[in-house]
């Protein structure tokens, strides 16, 4: 369509009429650029296309966002609603189903289904989070420090952040800590998307059914035991999507989130200063991150349950919805001078809200925490390896990960 609509005044535009692409070149290196452009041109709601060209609304708006996730009556989770994939213009094999399609889990539905499965994820991980969750973080962490503290020098990407909380995860669900290389690699594949995103996902899958099958024989005081016990009484899929939930959301979204704040701390070092001399507790350090760099950037799939406006759009029923927690979080409405810190403030929108808030985020907190104290204790004179401008992050369409995290510190 060649009509464009006055700047930031909604979007005279039908879903699929966007041809701004939210995956590719321009996406992996600056999706804040497309969301401030897509900002100017259309406002708080913006149609855009997905990997595969399909048809989209990103909802950039902090307001908007909220009015969706809190609204579950008009802006479904249940994506068998989705009418480009009911009218099968979106192939099962498409790598957009590992994050948008339907699955036997929580996320995937509303209401009393939604209340279920959710209450079996939750009464487990609270049941975890009691048993030592910052002893196996503890743990993990010095055994991690321990392969290059002779060094002087290490990635805290690749060598610390990038697998920390998956080898928590093995310990929590009871699997081998051999496992976790494997599990990590794949959990972030399935995220980026692209041609391997349905290949890592089916590893995943089989290596919760064989964790599944036996901690049926042989039950312990675990999460995945937890789950085959749990009164919900879940069925053999609904255990190993549940698995498979838990385990992709915590090591992607706490691995992303424990670089982000190694970076700040680095970066700008006032952070590392009042947290060394304990002026800052290192909640203010990720509640920053929260706020500016949000592990899921753009967030997976609302369905709009009847035609309906949003931020000037005319959404129709069965239109795919992606909620932009970066965008919204940054949104001049609410935030009219970026450039202030957020400090005390928790109304962002890393963790979501309405029904589908995640439930892990003290788990993920506590992993962080610990992570951090255990490397500060440990190497003292921590500092970037390189000038802070030469750091760089590839996005998905979901997500925006550091590459790598250079630092030297004397031996
Ligand atoms: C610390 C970083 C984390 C962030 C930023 C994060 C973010 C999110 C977000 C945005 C959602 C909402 C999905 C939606 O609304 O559709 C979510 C859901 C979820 N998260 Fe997290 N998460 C984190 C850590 C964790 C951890 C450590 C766990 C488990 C140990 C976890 C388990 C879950 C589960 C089970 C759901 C689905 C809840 C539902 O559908 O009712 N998350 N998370």
């Amino acid at each position: 369509m060649n009509d464009q609509p006055a700047p930031g005044t909604g979007c005279p535009v039908a879903h699929g009429e966007g041809v701004t692409r939210l995956y590719g070149p321009e996406a992996a290196t600056d999706p804040h650029g497309i969301y401030a452009r897509l900002r100017e041109e259309y406002g708080s709601v913006a149609p855009v296309v997905l990997e595969g060209d399909v048809p989209a609304w990103l909802v950039l708006g902090y307001r908007e966002n909220r009015r969706v996730l809190d609204n579950p009556m008009q802006f479904s989770r249940d994506s068998r609603i989705w009418r480009d994939w009911r009218e099968g213009q979106v192939e099962d094999t498409s790598p957009l189903m590992q994050m948008v399609g339907w699955r036997p889990d929580c996320v995937s539905q509303d209401g009393e289904p939604h209340r279920r499965l959710r209450a079996a994820v939750t009464d487990n991980l609270h049941a975890v989070a009691g048993r030592g969750i910052r002893r196996h973080a503890t743990h993990f962490a010095h055994k991690q420090i321990d392969a290059f503290a002779g060094e002087g020098r290490a990635d805290l990407v690749t060598d610390f952040a990038e697998y920390l909380p998956m080898l928590v995860l093995t310990r929590v669900f009871g699997l081998a800590e051999g496992e976790g290389r494997t599990l990590a690699e794949s959990s972030n594949l399935v995220i980026k998307g692209g041609a391997d995103a349905l290949a890592h996902n089916e590893r995943i899958m089989r290596i919760l059914g064989e964790l599944a099958a036996r901690k049926r024989e042989e039950p312990g005081s675990d999460f995945t035991s937890g789950l085959l016990e749990h009164h919900a009484g879940l069925d053999e899929d609904e255990i190993v999507n549940h698995l498979r939930l838990v385990l992709i959301t915590a090591h992607t979204m706490t691995s992303n989130l424990l670089a982000r704040a190694l970076q700040l701390m680095l970066t700008e070092t006032s952070w590392m200063s009042g947290l060394v001399s304990g002026q800052l507790n290192l909640s203010a350090v990720v509640e920053e991150v929260m706020w500016n760099a949000p592990p899921l950037a753009v967030l997976p799939g609302r369905f709009a349950t009847a035609d309906l406006e949003l931020g000037g759009c005319p959404v129709k029923e069965g239109d795919l919805l992606v909620l932009g927690l970066a965008a919204g979080n940054a949104d001049p409405e609410i935030r009219p001078d970026a450039g202030i810190s957020v400090q005390g403030n928790q109304s962002h929108l890393a963790f979501s809200a309405g029904p589908h808030e995640c439930p892990g985020q003290n788990i993920g907190q506590a992993i962080i925490e610990t992570a951090v104290d255990v490397l500060l204790h440990r190497l003292p004179g921590l500092r970037l390896a390189v000038p802070p401008e030469e750091l760089t992050s590839t996005a998905s369409t979901w997500e925006s990960r550091l590459d790598s995290l250079p630092v030297e510190f004397p031996v």
